[in-house]
């Protein structure tokens, strides 16, 4: 497992689990459900599961490890429901999908158009802007701030997760409940390697972009990325970092 996943499965997924609480009766449609860790445990609480994700190689892995799931190749913005599934799931879930949507405003709609009435969408993503690092790295937040920008110049929300409440308004769901889902390590926790090398991996993977596209030197990122190598020997250092969840019900 890499980086990334050893957070999402150790310090995200069991707050998102217990947030959604899936109940024994529920028909839940999880969208952008990716290689399928998140749906096996929503699957583990669930009636059934549908989920949809438009990457066919995630979609083969997730098979593989819940074949309980009814896994569906499509698009968030058009979703593959056969007629008679509109307006029957209990719950429609997506996390970490809207922040890549080129209309999340639409995608909300869809999933208030799935969910029956009275049923729970469930929304949580991203608020990038709100990664803090203590005590304070000025390079590496500059280099930050860089990578939102190159992020969002690509069509993304960095900071979608403050408008979900906005989002299920907009699409005609009552809005029920908000909540930011802790995703904080410091240095002693077995996970703060796992997270500064996530750090340290964003902003490797998207050198050549963020070179290539003038949002930051090769200078500005090795700066960066010598602070952070320093800074996380540090005994003091702490990362804070919060996911924003939110739900809503279809009204009856
Ligand atoms: C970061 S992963 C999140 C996986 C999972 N939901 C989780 O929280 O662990 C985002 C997934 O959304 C999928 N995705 C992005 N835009 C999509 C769209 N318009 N329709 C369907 N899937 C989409 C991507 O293919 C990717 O698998």
């Amino acid at each position: 497992m890499d980086d990334c996943g050893v957070l999402l499965r150790q310090l995200l997924d069991p707050g998102c689990l217990e947030a959604l609480s899936p109940r024994a009766d529920e028909l839940v449609l999880d969208l952008g459900c990716g290689e399928g860790e998140f749906t096996a445990r929503i699957a583990s609480r669930a009636r059934r599961v549908v989920a949809v994700d438009r990457d066919a190689r995630a979609l083969d892995l997730a098979r593989s490890r819940s074949p309980q799931v009814e896994y569906r190749l499509g698009d968030a913005h058009a979703l593959p429901l056969r007629d008679e599934e509109w307006g029957g799931f209990d719950v429609v879930h997506a996390r970490f999908l809207l922040e890549s949507a080129r209309d999340p405003a639409n995608v909300v709609v869809q999933m208030m158009r799935a969910v029956r009435r009275g049923g729970r969408v469930v929304l949580a993503d991203d608020d990038h802007e709100a990664l803090c690092l203590w005590p304070e790295c000025h390079h590496f937040s500059r280099a930050w701030a860089a990578y939102l920008r190159c992020f969002d110049s690509r069509g993304n929300d960095s900071i979608v997760g403050r408008r979900l409440v906005e989002l299920l308004a907009a699409g005609g769901a009552t809005a029920l409940r908000n909540r930011s889902l802790s995703f904080d390590v410091c240095a002693g926790d077995p996970l703060f390697a796992h997270a500064v090398e996530r750090l340290l991996g964003i902003l490797g993977g998207a050198r050549d972009v963020l070179l290539g596209g003038g949002f930051a030197t090769a200078a500005e990122l090795d700066l960066a990325r010598s602070e952070l190598a320093a800074w996380r020997l540090m005994s003091g250092a702490s990362i804070w970092y919060v996911l924003r969840w939110t739900q809503g019900r279809r009204p009856g």
